[in-house]
């Protein structure tokens, strides 16, 4: 499974690089609008900390606006993903950049048929957004299952990447229903690694390397 840092905060994003920990950065207009920079600085900045897709929203709703900011968007880096929403004119913008060359994350998807209107259209990534799913009392991960299941009954190979995701257990339930990808903030990346059993058997451990003197 891949991981994503769903954040445009490069200092995040250099730290999880530096573990090894992403393969590639999603961010949205809300997340580029905290960082404070101008949005293609940023973008700029983030594929450099990254050889993986970094995703980078249009703004515009129209069939040509979003062809000319999806085009100017992909000039930044070669590793862009320009993210279009799951609208007609999106899938007809992700059918003609895609056409291009040019890497489409198609976002707020809720729905197994608009994910697979998306692998008709040829995105590169659908992203099935869990947490909000969530909001409203609807399992986000019997999406992604779905999903799954059509894109494997077709052989389509648009990445499913679950987005949205707010938590450890997301992680996991994402990952068991076959999700590509995960995007999620870098504080539930880095929570991953937490376990009670890991802190004290290493607290255990080094207790007993100091009695013995054990030096390595
Ligand atoms: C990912 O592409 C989305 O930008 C993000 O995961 C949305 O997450 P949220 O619903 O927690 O804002």
């Amino acid at each position: 499974m891949k991981f994503f840092a769903d954040t445009a905060d490069t200092k995040e994003i250099a730290e999880l690089a530096s573990y090894g920990l992403i393969d590639g950065v999603t961010t949205n207009p809300s997340l580029i609008a905290k960082a404070g920079k101008p949005f293609a600085e940023v973008i700029a900045e983030i594929c450099a900390l990254t050889p993986g897709a970094v995703s980078a929203e249009v703004v515009a709703t129209d069939f040509d606006g979003m062809m000319k900011e999806g085009k100017k968007l992909a000039k930044i880096a070669p590793n862009v993903a320009v993210k279009l929403p799951l609208t007609l004119d999106g899938l007809k913008a992700c059918k003609a950049l895609t056409g291009e060359g040019i890497q489409v994350n198609v976002t707020l998807c809720f729905s197994a048929n608009q994910a697979l209107l998306a692998a008709k259209a040829g995105a590169t990534f659908i992203s099935p957004f869990i947490g909000r799913l969530d909001d409203i009392h609807i399992d986000g991960m019997d999406l992604i299952a779905e999903i799954r299941q059509i894109y494997d009954n077709y052989l389509f190979d648009t990445e499913i990447l679950a987005a949205s995701i707010r938590s450890p257990n997301h992680v996991k339930l994402a990952a068991l229903a076959g999700a590509d990808v995960m995007t999620a903030p870098a504080a539930v990346i880095r929570s991953l690694v937490n376990h009670p059993l890991t802190d004290k058997g290493l607290e255990t451990f080094l207790a007993d390397a100091k009695k013995a003197g054990i030096k390595v």
